[in-house]
Parts: C-alpha cells; structure tokens; sequence
C-alpha cells in the first residue's frame, strides 16, 4: 500500500490522534484492513426527498460502493445539501453556491483521496463540480438520470416544457383545467430529473462530454438497471484514478469547456449551462469567458428533444445518446483528456445511431447554426444571452417598443391585465431578478405571455431580462443582462415606450435612447432597497458576481490545494 496517500494523515497514524479516527469510524463495523492505506473514496451523496429528481441516489451510492469494494478501496457516503429546483424558494440558484462551499469544505476536511459527486437537479451537479474543482482530488460524476418519458391519454408528456404549453392552453381556453390536472401526475412516473433536455440533462450530458463521466451518464434513464452499472463502474474507476493520481484538474481543460459549448449548441442544451461553465472555469483557473461561447454559435442542432424538438431523454438515449452527438461532431471535437485516462474520442468512435428521428446527422440537421448567441450592445455591456434552437426566428432579427415591469411583483400583478397597452411586436423587459436583485437570479426571463395576446392566438412574444430561464423553457427570451439593473446596469434606465433592437444574427441589444438621456437617467437612479439583511442570502449579495463572470462568490474563485496540516484535538 501507497503511504503518501491524502488518508493517511487521518487514519495511518500510530498514535492518539490515528486511533480516534479509526476507533470512532470502526463503530460502523469496518475492519482493521479499511485503513491499510487503501484509497478512500468519498461519495458526495444530494440525496434528499426534498429534491425528488436525486431521489434514486441511495442506490446509486450503493453501485459506487460496489465498484470501491471490488477495485480495494474503502467507500464512505457523505451528505451535503441537496437543491430541490422545483422545491426551494426564492430560487435554487441562490444556494448552488453554498452547496458548492459544502462540497469543498467536506471534501478538504475529511480523510479522502477521491471523490465520486452524486448530483442531477439542475444546481446539484455543477455546485459540486466547483466545490470539487477547488479541492482538485480524482473526481467523477455520476447523475440521477432522467425520468422515464411522461404519459397521459396515449401521448408523451415531457416535464417543465408541456406544463408551460399546457398552462398558455388553459389561459386561452383550449384545455380544460380538469385535463390540465390530469397530467400531473402522467409527467413524473418515476425517480429522476426532468426528462426533457432541460438543464439537468444538459449538464449532466456535458459532464460526459467533457469527459467528467463515464460514457452514456448523460442520458440512461434513472431507473434503468444500466445506470446502477454505470455507477459500479465508476466505483472501480474512481479507485484507479487514485492509484494513477489523475486530479479533476488533468481531465478539465480549456478544450474540454470547449467540447462542452459545443456539445450544448447540438443538445439544444439549456442557457444554464452558460452560467455553470463559466463558474466552474474560475475554480479551475481556465480562462473561459462569453466569448468562447460562439463557438457554438454556427453549431447545428442536432437533438431533436424539448424544448427544442419533439422527444424526450429516454429516446435520445435509446438513439445513443451523447456519443453519437460527439460522433457527429468530431470534425470539431477537441483533443481533451477524460477520466478513463483516455481521449475523449474513444467515448464516441463505436458510437451508432439508432434513431435518426432523434439524433440528426451534422450534414443534414434539424436547425442549422442553431447554438446560443452571445448579445451585446449598450443595453448589455457585458453581454446578454438567447437560444435560437428553441425561439421564434421571425422574432430574432427585431426592432420594437418596449415595456418595462420594474419587479416580479409588478410583473405578477400586471401580465394578464386586459388593458395591458402590448401587442405581439412589444418587447417586454423586466429588472430587478439578477444575482443581486433578486436575489440569486431565478428562472422567470421566461415571462409568461401576456393573457390577451394568448387569447389572440399569440404563443412567442421578446423577453429582456437579467434573469435566467429553465432549460425547460422555450420561446424568443434574452437573458442574463449584464450588468444586471440592481448593480446599475443599463437595464435599470430602460422605460416603457423606449425602442430596443435585437439582433441574434449581428449579436446586438441596443437601447435606442440617446448617451445623454441615459446619462441624466443614471443620476437620477437610486438601488432597490435589499430583500435579505442577514446570513448566507446577505453574504451572496455582498459578494456574487455578475452573470458573464458565472455568478459564483468573488471569494471562491480559484482554488486551495494545500495540504490540511492542523488538528482538531
Ligand atoms: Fe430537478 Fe428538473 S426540476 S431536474
């Protein structure tokens, strides 16, 4: 056995401090040869029956600890706060970074040599790939996986993107609220994440890509049995990664961010990945930035899953899910290291397509150039996002009036008014919903439309906002305004009335209002009054930066890699 190993400073001492360890760990029923030296491998565990989409981790963590035993290694679970995305209020998004501080003060205290993280809710996996990231151990992903596909009345259901459709239906009048009941619970038949490509599928595809996963964790279905092999193979591997000394930071480069925004264009992946990269990048000191991101930009999509097409997770992996996308795109696939030890191109160069209803082929796409555009303009200096592959294209190139909800309270309160002076061509802005604003910048860009323009038959309307959406959410929306309006942005100083032009094309948002109108309304602006004055949501708004930046705590920024020398007694 290695002596070097990181456990050894906890449990390979002959003295006080070694026998506490050990004694306290041995009341669980471990034997003497579980602290031989051994890697110990810690299962970062977001189970919880708050976050039902991680629901089916137990089990998984039970696979892992399978694969651990086998390969001579020592498995031990631990908790750490778990992000119920359709659960938390305000937003989830507002804790993925105190999950992220969890996952790395857990990992850096206790005795382990590397790390198998249990995510899948939206927040969970890339919280605990940063908290991770800052530790720099062996690490690897294994993902809930996706529900198995939703079911009412002989047709498929897929979760958070029918739900909006069904909830415009039912304003219009075109569903019953009976039937709008009805599918409740036909869209969540098992344990799992959303099984649309929203943005649990989507990071955990992109963990796959970036070569963070073993192959297929992207997209088999939580409750197929393939996926608790997955896990006992990851088990296996995570204990020869510690033999190899193969870090996070030797699988994560800039190529394989680059794979990621790549990957993300032809998934139709969520907008939310944009934030999590960025944030991941700054633990693992690449220099990663918005630019990097049109990349994708003449990327086509190749996916054919909501919201940006028609099926669900379960068919995109029985078509053969991400490696055949890597496959389809290997022309621009870069040379990227993965956990295996091995390039990224043996994830996919057995790969088959089953179905090429689900998976298009490059040359023959369902969209083409389809992957996120970077915007940007005096509206949005810092940049702003939309997703083409899931927006109306009459509405990409467009120059309108705008009009203005200053708070999600007065969005609430206004939308549906009959009076309310919008029609198909207005673009609706609203402030205040960033990562200070509101704060922890939840998932509301997507605006409902407007109930009177519903009734005319109107289902896509522009949206402008420093909010994010789900990666369930389809429609023409611009997100993640920087500087948001609460820091001050121009986004604060818009109107209604004022025109804005957009261009996904040209990657414009302008305010059309003139250098010294704005500048008289900045001296007149004052900043919301804070909603949180004390704990955790305080420390956020004190120190959260800004959406191009990913939004993670200005302090954690990085990573510390130093040895923990001083003991507890
Ligand atoms: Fe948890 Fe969609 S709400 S994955």
């Amino acid at each position: 056995m290695t002596n070097d190993r990181r456990n050894r400073a906890w449990y390979g001492m002959l003295d006080k401090d070694g026998f506490i360890r050990r004694s306290w760990m041995k009341n669980q029923g471990f034997p003497d040869h579980a602290f031989d030296g051994r890697p110990v491998i810690g299962i970062c565990n977001t189970w919880s029956e708050l976050t039902p989409c991680n629901s089916g981790l137990r089990e998984l963590a039970e696979g892992v600890k399978r694969g651990v035993w086998e390969a001579g290694g020592f498995p031990v679970e631990f908790p750490v706060m778990s992000l119920g995305e359709t659960q938390m209020k305000p937003t989830a998004m507002l804790f993925r970074n105190l999950l992220a501080m969890d996952v790395e003060e857990s990992i850096r205290a206790y005795g382990m040599d590397g790390v198998v993280l249990l995510g899948g809710c939206d927040k969970t996996t890339p919280g605990q790939l940063m908290g991770a990231a800052s530790v720099d151990l062996p690490t690897i992903v294994v993902s809930s996986g996706p529900m198995l596909n939703g079911k009412w009345k002989g047709r498929d259901l897929g979760s958070g993107t029918d739900v909006r459709k069904f909830a415009m239906d039912v304003k219009a009048g075109d569903m019953t609220l009976k039937d709008f009941m009805a599918t409740e619970a036909g869209m969540s038949r098992s344990k799992g994440v959303c099984m649309t490509m929203g943005t649990a599928s989507t990071m955990s595809s992109l963990t796959e890509a970036m070569g963070l996963a073993l192959p297929m964790n992207g997209s088999l279905p939580a409750v197929d049995a393939r996926r608790m092999a997955l896990a006992h193979l990851t088990g296996k591997r995570i204990v020869e990664m510690v033999e190899e000394d193969v870090k996070l930071s030797d699988v994560v480069t800039k190529e394989s961010f680059e794979n990621a925004i790549l990957a993300n264009a032809a998934l139709g992946g969520s907008t939310n990945a944009v934030i999590h990269l960025l944030a991941l990048a700054g633990r693992v000191g690449i220099d990663l930035t918005l630019e990097d991101f049109e990349i994708g930009g003449e990327i086509p999509l190749l996916v054919n899953c909501m919201p940006s097409g028609k099926y669900l997770m379960e068919d995109f992996c029985y078509a053969g899910g991400v490696p055949v996308v890597l496959k389809e795109l290997s022309a621009k696939i870069r040379p990227a290291n993965t956990v295996m030890s091995k390039d990224i191109s043996t994830y996919y160069e057995d790969a088959e397509c089953f179905n090429r209803d689900v998976i298009f082929a490059y040359d023959d796409p369902l969209k083409p150039a389809a992957g996120l555009r970077v915007l940007r303009g005096n509206l949005a200096p810092n940049g702003a996002i939309v997703k083409p592959s899931a927006a109306s294209d009459h509405l990409l190139e467009h120059e309108a009036e705008a009009y203005v909800f200053e708070t999600i309270e007065d969005l609430k309160a206004n939308i549906d008014r009959d009076d309310l002076p919008v029609d198909e061509n207005t673009i609706l802005v609203l402030k205040n919903c960033g990562p200070k604003g509101y704060p922890g910048m939840p998932e509301v860009g997507d605006m409902p439309v407007p109930a009177k323009l519903v009734k005319k038959g109107v289902r896509d309307i522009i949206r402008v906002s420093d909010a994010r959406m789900s990666g369930t959410a389809f429609g023409t929306v611009i997100l993640h305004v920087a500087p948001e309006a609460t820091a001050g942005g121009p986004l604060a100083l818009v109107q209604t009335g004022d025109r804005i032009r957009i261009s996904a094309k040209g990657g414009v948002l302008e305010l059309l209002v003139s250098d010294a109108e704005m500048a008289e309304r900045h001296a007149a602006w004052t900043p919301p009054d804070p909603h949180y004055t004390r704990g955790y949501a305080k420390m956020y708004v004190d120190h959260v930066l800004q959406a191009d930046q990913g939004a993670d705590l200005d302090f954690l920024v990085g990573k510390d890699t130093r040895p923990v020398t001083r003991e507890s007694h």
